[in-house]
């Protein structure tokens, strides 16, 4: 998809709330980050919900330039998915995108998950949230295995980590986005146990397993990106390790996480094999053979 508009630069004044300075071109599918973006293996359809929020953000602005009506811009989200689909990744490149476009101020990603925001008696945990808000102005808030605030019974603190959070999300309307990770099931059940929820995260993103020639091209873009390559025979074995990796996966098995691990732990093995050499190619450091993969 390809957007391309005039659009104004952000800065940030000393609260750190973005004003417009001078006008200057920019086309959000050809900042850094959405490159970043695209070079991520697979998540078509991420992709394509990313840059649909993207553009609707950048419109939105342009029309309020304009005094048209401007569609309320509530981009607070909801990731889906396995672990190692990718969910953090791209909320981090999408703080960078909000930041580039001047949706948001920073584009910092503040991670927490529910130790970081539950205390362990009354009013503790409206501080330990709050602390955590604190830190987001600007940037994104990303919460993962967010449903596992709503797991604890009526008794629980981790509803009152949510109602401190989404008072947050009304009290700093336009300056931070919250993003709720966690898997598909448990996410739904979440969202279901709590109506109000569901209307505040208006953007919800599905991260689907790769499929094996999916987590073969994300081995091959790791390696590449460390410098390290392949020989021939040890790509035939990665293929078919990976293949049956994806056809015996367990749901929590992953995905691009094992992947990996596997990659960094071959680079070990590949160590430990030439490490007693007493001379050594540029080749020797960069090739990874059948015998190096775990
Ligand atoms: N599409 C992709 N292309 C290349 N690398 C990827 C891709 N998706 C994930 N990765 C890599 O896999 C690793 C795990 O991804 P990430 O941490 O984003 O997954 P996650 O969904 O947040 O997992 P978890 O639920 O376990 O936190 C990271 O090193 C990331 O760079
Ligand atoms: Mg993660």
């Amino acid at each position: 998809m390809e957007i391309s508009m005039k659009f104004k630069t952000a800065d940030s004044n000393s609260q750190g709330i973005a004003v417009e300075s001078e006008v200057a071109p920019l086309s959000f599918t050809r900042t850094d980050a959405f490159n970043e973006l695209e070079q991520l293996i697979g998540l078509k359809q991420v992709k394509r919900n990313i840059a649909e929020v993207t553009a609707f953000s950048l419109i939105q602005k342009q029309r309020s330039h304009k005094q048209l009506k401007v569609c309320p811009t509530a981009l607070h989200a909801v990731f889906k998915g396995n672990p190692g689909t990718g969910k953090t990744t791209v909320a981090r490149i999408l703080g960078k995108i909000f930041h580039d476009i001047g949706i948001l101020t920073k584009g910092h990603l503040v991670e927490a998950e529910r130790a970081d925001l539950v205390g362990e008696y009354i009013g503790h945990t409206a501080q330990k949230t709050k602390e955590f808000i604190k830190k987001s102005p600007g940037g994104i808030l990303f919460v993962d295995e967010a449903y596992t605030l709503a797991q604890g019974g009526e008794k629980d603190f981790g509803k009152e980590a949510v109602a401190t959070l989404v008072k947050s999300m009304e009290d700093n309307r336009d300056n931070i986005i919250i993003i709720l990770a966690g898997y598909c099931r448990e996410m739904d059940e979440f969202l279901n146990s709590n109506p109000g929820l569901r209307s505040r995260f208006p953007v919800q993103i599905d991260f689907a397993d790769y499929d094996r020639e999916e987590l073969f091209h994300i081995a091959l873009q790791m390696y590449k990106e460390r410098d390290y390559e392949l020989s021939n025979k040890c790509r035939w074995r990665l293929k078919s390790k990976l293949e049956e990796f994806a056809k015996s996966r367990h749901p929590h098995s992953g995905n691009a996480r094992y992947v990996r691990n596997m990659v960094e732990k071959s680079i070990r093995l590949q160590a430990l094999r030439i490490v007693d050499r007493e001379y050594l190619t540029r080749r020797d450091l960069m090739i990874i053979e059948e015998a190096d993969l775990p």
